[in-house]
């Protein structure tokens, strides 16, 4: 059977996003780079998973999110669409692939979505890539933005800070904001931004928002997973819940383990052939 007669009718789309976000259903969104905590996620009926470049920090240690790949993001994106069969998978595109030059921006976003068979991708900024954002769409592919806190830009503002706290950032940040809805980006991820200026922009736009440290009032959340479920150990901001505290049991699985090999405990009679 063709691809197009078996596709799957469950599957979120960006037009589910957008009749969740017209309906008041918050949208829920959970990071993944592989495809075991990809299953794991679409069991759960996760609304949207999103591989994120966070990967260059939880998966491949780097200090920012600049280093990651286009090829590395290519290979973490297919790992996890190989396991997702219900929840929109979003991908990032990583720092200089789209920045500057639209026609590389299309071509990377191409290369993404025919490597990984991701379903949109996400990229951080505002009028300064709008040509790119542009010319991404005009080959149909759904585009996510991304204000506030982008941690691509992290050299060019020297913190982690909450950002639009001045007057005259919110007012930049709003206005980017209404700047990515009409031309066309599906949703907007607003980063680490006040409460009262993520719902303000909520409250102006048509297009769902998507907040991490962003307030409640925003049509959705996102998380890193690694942080939700503790398994990083350092990240401690404000906005952070830990629902789990993942490194503390599997350090405790691991000492269990030496120590049943230093024992002789493991294997037992009934684990051997
Ligand atoms: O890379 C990422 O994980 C992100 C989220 C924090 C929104 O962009």
């Amino acid at each position: 059977m063709s691809q197009y007669l078996s596709s799957n009718v469950n599957k979120v789309t960006t037009n589910t996003l957008q009749r969740m976000r017209n309906e008041g259903e918050r949208i829920a969104m959970l990071t993944a780079y592989d495809y075991s905590i990809a299953t794991l996620l679409d069991m759960a009926k996760i609304d949207v998973v999103l591989v994120g470049d966070s990967a260059a920090n939880v998966m491949a240690g780097y200090k920012t999110t600049l280093p990651i790949t286009l090829d590395e993001m290519i290979y973490h994106a297919s790992s996890v669409v190989r396991a997702v069969k219900h929840a929109l998978v979003v991908v990032d595109m990583p720092f200089g692939t789209y920045q500057g030059n639209s026609k590389m921006a299309l071509s990377s976003a191409i290369r993404i979505m025919k490597e990984s068979g991701a379903d949109a991708i996400k990229l951080e900024g505002g009028s300064e890539v709008l040509e790119s954002i542009d010319r991404i769409l005009s080959a149909g592919i759904p585009v996510m933005g991304h204000l506030g806190l982008t941690p691509q830009s992290i050299n060019k503002f020297g913190t982690y800070a909450v950002r639009a706290t001045t007057e005259d950032e919110a007012t930049a940040l709003y206005e980017n904001a209404k700047l990515l809805e009409q031309h066309g980006c599906f949703a907007l991820v607003l980063e680490k931004i006040p409460a009262t200026l993520a719902q303000k922009v909520t409250e102006a736009l048509t297009i769902p928002t998507i907040g991490i440290g962003a307030g409640g009032a925003t049509s959705g959340q996102v998380l890193v997973f690694h942080d939700m479920m503790g398994i990083t150990q350092q990240f401690t901001p404000r906005f952070l819940r830990r629902y789990l505290n993942l490194s503390e049991e599997i350090v405790g699985a691991i000492e269990h383990y030496i120590q049943d090999v230093k024992e002789q405990n493991f294997p037992n009679a009934s684990e051997q052939y």
